[in-house]
């Protein structure tokens, strides 16, 4: 091949190219659809997120924000893929309007975002027809209305976030046994009724601030990390929660919660453990794992009805809240050593039975230390900095409580 000839054959193959990522035209009927969502969505005034979308523009997949787009493989034209409306900038006000059930007319769609501002209205029961679906994230807006059942028919769905809304109802069917799902956070609505019994390997569940009731399933998967079911109506005991071996992170707080902590819970692995404000009772278990708590742990079982004596085991939490319960006898040397040396960072105590924190004379807290040890069963050998608020002002219990819970109990 002569010189000339093959730079005309790189120039062709050039254009080529350009064509293909630049001037290959959107699909008419995705073209349509955008145009029928753009008429239902608007920036809040101080949000310029529509600024891009100028529909005379030769290429809408190149030029609008928040637009990405793939080429179909079965005709020329692209598809959008991925819509995401808003910036998600902290310092953007978002957007407002409501969702236009013309979005199912995108039907390669597998990512739907839409950024915190203030879209209210339905979800559009027709997004159970986008069956490529893969995330849907609608959360900090005002959408009312139930979560559409169609939704527990994308066979491709892998993460749901609709926290933060005003969402009604119940939990659809078959929703928490999608093939794929992983990630369901429905945090912060109004849903109701009690949880699906039915479910597949999710991840992640947050379920917190709604009004849920009802006890925790009997079948959760044991493949979940992170659960949250805290500030709903739900009692019961804690069943359910000893075979979820991966849990990371576990927040229960402010149910109603009836029953034993099962002792299976206390394993540094489980970092974040929040059981406050329940109605638990029983002892905390003594010593279960070898392993003990390090940096970055959280226990919380604090308001609840929990008896006997401080184990060993929870010393070298980071942060460390048992107080408002019915805990008795010596605190042991283990938590001592720990707040001594900085290691736990916030220890409370206060408004239990203790009759001794056994520090030595002379001992020094670290300044980062809150350790709060008030109105117990002594009287406190360090001041109570660091206590909150509403532990009240007073350093000691009336002798006579103290006389009933520590009637010559002694650790061992
Ligand atoms: C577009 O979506 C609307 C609303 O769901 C529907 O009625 C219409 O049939 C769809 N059009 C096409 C071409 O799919
Ligand atoms: C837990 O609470 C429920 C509802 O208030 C009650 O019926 C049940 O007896 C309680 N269980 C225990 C073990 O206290
Ligand atoms: C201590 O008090 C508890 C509860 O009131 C009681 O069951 C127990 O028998 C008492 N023990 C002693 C040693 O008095």
């Amino acid at each position: 091949m002569d010189r000339p000839l093959s730079l005309l054959f790189l120039l062709l193959f050039i254009l080529h190219l350009s064509r293909r990522s630049h001037q290959q035209p959107i699909n008419p009927i995705d073209k349509a659809a955008l145009l029928a969502i753009r008429r239902t969505l608007d920036d809040i005034p101080g949000s310029n997120f529509f600024s891009t979308w100028d529909f005379t523009a030769p290429d809408p997949c190149s030029s609008f924000s928040g637009l990405t787009c793939f080429p179909d493989p079965s005709s020329s034209a692209l598809r959008v893929t991925a819509l995401q409306f808003g910036t998600g900038l902290s310092d953007s006000p978002g957007l407002l309007g409501s969702l236009s059930p013309r979005l199912s007319n995108l039907t390669q769609l597998a990512q739907l975002v839409l950024f915190p501002g203030i879209v209210t209205g339905p979800i559009p029961p027709e997004l159970g027809q986008l069956k490529n679906l893969r995330v849907i994230s609608l959360t900090n807006n005002r959408l009312t209305g139930p979560i559409p059942q169609s939704l527990a028919s994308l066979p491709n769905l892998h993460t749901l976030d609709l926290s933060h809304n005003q969402l009604t109802g119940s939990i659809p069917a078959q929703l928490t046994e999608l093939p794929q799902i992983k990630v369901l956070i429905l945090a912060s609505n109004r849903l109701t009724g009690e949880l699906p019994s039915r479910w597949t390997q999710l991840l992640h569940l947050d379920l917190k601030m709604n009004d849920f009731a009802g006890r925790i399933p009997s079948n959760l998967p044991s493949s979940l990390r992170y659960l949250s079911l805290s500030e709903n109506q739900m009692w019961g005991p804690l069943k359910g929660l000893e075979k979820l071996s991966e849990l990371v992170f576990l927040d229960i707080s402010m149910n109603s919660f009836n029953g034993t902590i099962p002792s299976s819970l206390f394993r540094p692995s489980l970092n974040s453990m929040l059981l406050q404000r329940n109605n638990l009772f029983g002892a905390i278990p003594p010593r279960t794992a070898d392993q003990s708590y390090g940096p970055g742990s959280v226990i919380d079982l604090s308001h609840n009805f929990l008896t006997g004596q401080l184990p060993p085991t929870l010393a070298g939490a980071e942060s460390l809240f048992l107080n408002n319960n019915r805990l008795i006898a010596k605190v042991p040397q283990e938590y001592v050593k720990s707040v001594c040396s900085g290691a736990t960072k916030t220890l409370y105590l206060q408004h239990n039975y203790i009759t001794e924190f056994p520090m030595e004379k002379g001992a020094k807290l670290p300044d980062s230390v809150s350790l709060c040890l008030s109105y117990n069963c002594m009287v406190p050998p360090v001041g109570l900095s660091g206590c909150p608020a509403s532990a009240g002002g007073q350093l000691c219990r009336p002798a006579f409580q103290c006389a009933v819970f520590n009637n010559g109990t002694t650790i061992a």
